[in-house]
């Protein structure tokens, strides 16, 4: 069944308060729940609730127990047909946690109790309106077995606690905040707390825990001080406070995505949480502060405003994405972050939105709301707002934002009241910018320069192509950042013709770009500027310009713009790249000449002014995946070795450059501390030991770095190369980590990737073998995407090898996954839905797989939607 935007009706009930008694068991947990009930819409309306996969064991009205003729019961929920206006409803309903492997609603987790609502698992617990514009006051009384269930957290505030006969104990939470059902949490278990505490700015005295397994607590201090930075960081730029005197985290080994909001009750996946030197790597630190942030900054965007369906997803999850990022920005390196968060955009967005699945930043239809939680929606959706952030300025923004939060906290709102918020509090229409949230597909920007008569004439056109269901495609409006730069490096004064002549002209302006095709004329210049195209990314456009080699290298050296600068350095690569992988392909086996590019590079490389992690970033070459998704047909052998050939063609013309920043910086880093200098220094050492392994001559450097390594970083870098080459050293090592931290399952995630992503003839058969290791289980999603995932994703070679077998392990995994936990299932699914734009043999293949997948008895929705999208021609 398909679920329209256009068909949004509100709920005819208001529910004034809820209250929820759970009687915690493995196997038979009751639930409780008592709502008051009043009619708000049609005086005829029947009662609707939504159930899935409850034992319904009692309903009453007003204390009085129904017949059974007076409701029906139906898999998908409950319904009354004859109710009063005012009322009071009991349901008593039974559930089995134990047997919940779809990890939505209450299931547990080793031992653990805990539970995961949004999208749609309330309903998986009991009876309910599971929709978020549904919101009301809750009050739960859970009570459990003391000894094994010591710990029984809820939201809001601990009102009540006690002993009761048979062993047995309970506690009350009272939450004061309304919110919609998916906000709703409860943790339960022998869990170890990590306490600390945060006085708001106007004084309140905030308790903060993070529970975990027993054994973890050292593994907390990272996430702790995170979460009071972002406590802080929330005050100072957005003027927002905390609400409540407790702020719980729990980490949960098993968890089908990153964290969850819950309403002062965040339940995160243990990997965004559990951070130790000798296990975590300086990209977990980052994700871990990152994510704390993500899911207190939803305190205010999602939790105090919510969403009044799911359509409208993007006004929390884009606008908090949007927050996370500049916290981080603001706690690391902006330029570094904007690059790490460009190249995030285009590995799994741009594909998204080139691809069967394209939907728009607010979707009008869904199938299963869980496949819908996707780049689109997060990334692209946070694009959106940074470029309303751009467009109103810093002050313009806050200003907005403030309106937005006075108009519509404690409700749940609309992207459209969003940005209305914006325009009434800036002046700016925002009418034609408002296309970004309901037009899929990125658009394409096309750049022409002409320069006569000391004009520079710069010409943008933009086009979109058409997206599954969207035909016509409208011009955007498109903040696009542009700069001018002379022949010798200068920044130049941009005066756009018919300003005047006299005053400062800014060097760098953002352009209205709003037409089809718009020309800007800049004058008052002395020769032909080479132009500097999108800084700072401020639009998640493709763009084409006619830069020839030496404007590519002349931007690269002196574009002040720092992300202008490494995209410089990108486009040069990819142009090289792509046209070495069409050489080849034509049978011509003389890769063009990098010469120029390699100088550049080496010039870039060498400068110390620029800091050691954003040279780590100019260091990486685009990926194949990116490199892959530039050619109307992948040729994913060819963009491979291509790719590894430019990859030893720089490291033998700089091996003394290499060798000798790998030694600066890795003496530079010091001790292992997790800080962004640290990792930078890091980052750019290892960059370093990556070219220089592409000589197996020097794995030994690899093997050293391993033995050696204080921190686990530098101790994966080493074994990622190493996994690559056919040398002693590898498997001494993949043994020695396996044996290291066999017993730490975060660690031991690592060791199934990095085999997985080797571009080995044997990684599928060592993925195989992996599926039986006592270790590996279907049953959680961290394990399944470190191994199958990883390989799916990170491994293009083997994973499109031509004999299909690729394609069809993965189809395996998915058939597996259906009955166990569809909604990683579909997730996994998705690099199938890539065909169309492989070679003829490969699409038969991975369309076999798919039709083999849509063939299946029992295909659960999430699988069934992603199947028939990406089957469609
Ligand atoms: N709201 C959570 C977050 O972004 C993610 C929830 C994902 N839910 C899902 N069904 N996939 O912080
Ligand atoms: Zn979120």
């Amino acid at each position: 069944r398909v679920i329209r935007l256009s068909e949004y009706a509100p709920y005819p009930f208001t529910v004034e308060s809820l209250d929820l008694a759970f009687d915690l068991d493995p196997k038979a947990t009751r639930v409780e729940s008592t709502l008051k009930l009043s009619r708000t819409g049609d005086s005829g309306a029947a009662l609707e609730l939504d159930g899935e996969d409850l034992r319904l064991v009692s309903v009453a009205i007003d204390g009085e127990a129904l017949a059974e003729d007076r409701y029906e019961a139906t898999d998908s929920g409950l319904r009354i047909a004859k109710v009063p206006d005012a009322f009071t409803l009991t349901i008593t309903t039974e559930i089995a946690p134990e047997d919940n492997t779809k990890l939505e609603g209450l299931y547990l987790s080793n031992g653990m109790y805990c539970t995961q609502c949004e999208a749609e698992g309330f309903r998986r617990i009991t009876y309910f309106p599971d929709r978020p514009d549904v919101m009301t006051t809750y009050r739960v009384t859970i009570r459990a077995d003391k000894g094994v269930n010591p710990v029984l957290l809820s939201n809001g505030n601990r009102v009540d606690a006690g002993d009761l006969d048979g062993g047995r104990h309970y506690v009350t939470w009272e939450d004061p905040f309304k919110k919609p059902s998916y906000l709703f949490a409860l943790v339960a278990g022998d869990l170890a707390r990590v306490q600390d505490s945060f006085r708001t700015r106007s004084g309140r005295d905030v308790e903060l825990n993070i529970w975990v397994e027993h054994g973890n607590e050292s593994r907390c201090p990272f996430a702790m001080e995170s979460l009071k930075k972002a406590m802080k960081w929330d005050e100072d730029v957005y003027g927002l406070e905390y609400d409540l005197n407790l702020f719980n985290i729990v980490a949960v080994s098993h968890f089908n995505m990153g964290a969850m909001e819950n309403k002062s009750l965040n339940v995160f996946n243990a990997k965004a949480v559990l951070a130790d030197p000798e296990t975590a790597t300086d990209a977990d630190y980052a994700y871990i502060e990152a994510v704390v942030a993500h899911e207190y900054f939803h305190n205010w965007t999602g939790n105090r405003i919510t969403c009044r369906d799911w359509f409208q997803l993007s006004l929390k999850e884009g606008l908090t994405v949007f927050r996370d990022q500049q916290f981080s920005s603001d706690m690391r390196s902006a330029p570094v972050e904007r690059i790490d968060q460009v190249r995030s955009l285009r590995a799994r967005q741009f594909p998204e939105d080139a691809g069967p699945l394209a939907h728009p930043v607010r979707p009008d239809s869904y199938i299963e709301i869980n496949n819908f939680y996707t780049a689109t929606v997060y990334m692209k959706g946070a694009e959106v707002i940074r470029m309303m952030h751009r467009l109103l300025g810093e002050d313009g923004f806050r200003k907005g934002m403030d309106l937005y939060i006075a108009r519509h906290d404690g409700t749940a709102t609309t992207c459209d009241n969003f940005a209305k918020a914006m325009e009434d509090a800036s002046g700016r229409d925002l009418s034609q910018f408002k296309r970004w949230y309901s037009q899929a597909g990125t658009p394409q920007v096309e750049a022409e320069g002409r320069f006569e008569d000391g004009v520079y004439a710069l010409t943008i056109r933009q086009h979109t192509d058409p997206t599954p269901g969207q035909d016509t495609k409208h011009p955007q409006h498109i903040p696009f950042e542009v700069g001018l730069i002379s022949r010798d490096g200068a920044a130049l004064p941009l005066r756009l013709e018919g300003e005047p002549a006299d005053g400062e002209a800014p060097l760098t302006r953002v352009l209205d770009v709003t037409e089809a095709e718009q020309t800007f004329r800049f004058t008052g210049l002395e020769a032909e500027p080479v132009p500097s195209l999108n800084r700072g990314f401020t639009a998640p456009v493709r763009l084409t310009a006619p830069w020839s080699d030496a404007d590519r290298a002349l931007l690269m050296r002196y574009d002040p713009d720092s992300f202008a600068k490494w995209e410089a350095g990108q486009q040069y690569a990819t142009q090289l790249l792509l046209n070495a992988v069409n050489e080849r392909a034509a049978g011509r086996n003389v890769a063009p000449d990098a010469t120029r590019f390699v100088d550049a590079l080496g010039t870039t490389l060498s400068d110390e002014t620029l800091d050691p992690a954003y040279r780590a970033q100019m260091m990486a070459l685009p990926t194949e995946d990116y490199l892959a998704e530039q050619m109307p047909v992948m040729d994913v052998d060819g963009v491979h070795a291509a790719r590894e050939a430019l990859k030893r063609d720089i490291a033998v013309t700089h091996a003394d450059l290499f060798t000798k920043l790998r030694d600066q910086h890795r003496a530079a880093a010091g001790p292992f501390a997790p800080t962004a200098e640290g990792a930078g220094h890091r980052a750019l050492a290892n960059g370093a030991l990556a070219y220089l392994t592409t000589d197996p001559a020097n794995a030994h450097l690899a093997a050293e770095q391993y033995d050696a390594a204080d921190n686990m970083t530098d101790r994966m870098a080493a074994l990622r190369v190493l996994v690559e080459l056919d040398v002693p050293e590898r498997d001494r090592c993949l043994t020695d980590f396996h044996d290291r931290y066999q017993h730490n399952e975060l660690a031991l995630d690592k060791w199934f990737s990095v085999q997985a992503v080797a571009a080995r003839p044997d990684t599928l058969a060592r993925v195989k073998d992996l599926m039986s290791h006592e270790k590996f289980t279907m049953r959680n999603p961290n394990r399944v995407r470190a191994l199958v995932g990883a390989f799916a994703m990170g491994n293009p070679t083997v994973f499109h090898a031509k004999d299909g077998s690729g394609y069809a392990f993965l189809a395996d995994r998915v058939l597996e996954l259906n009955s166990l936990n569809p909604q990683i299932g579909a997730r996994l699914l998705q690099p199938l839905g890539r065909w169309k734009r492989m070679d003829e043999d490969r699409r038969k293949l991975m369309t076999a797989e798919l039709d083999r997948i849509l063939a299946a008895p029992d295909l659960a929705r999430d699988i069934y939607e992603i199947a028939s999208k990406s089957r469609q021609a």
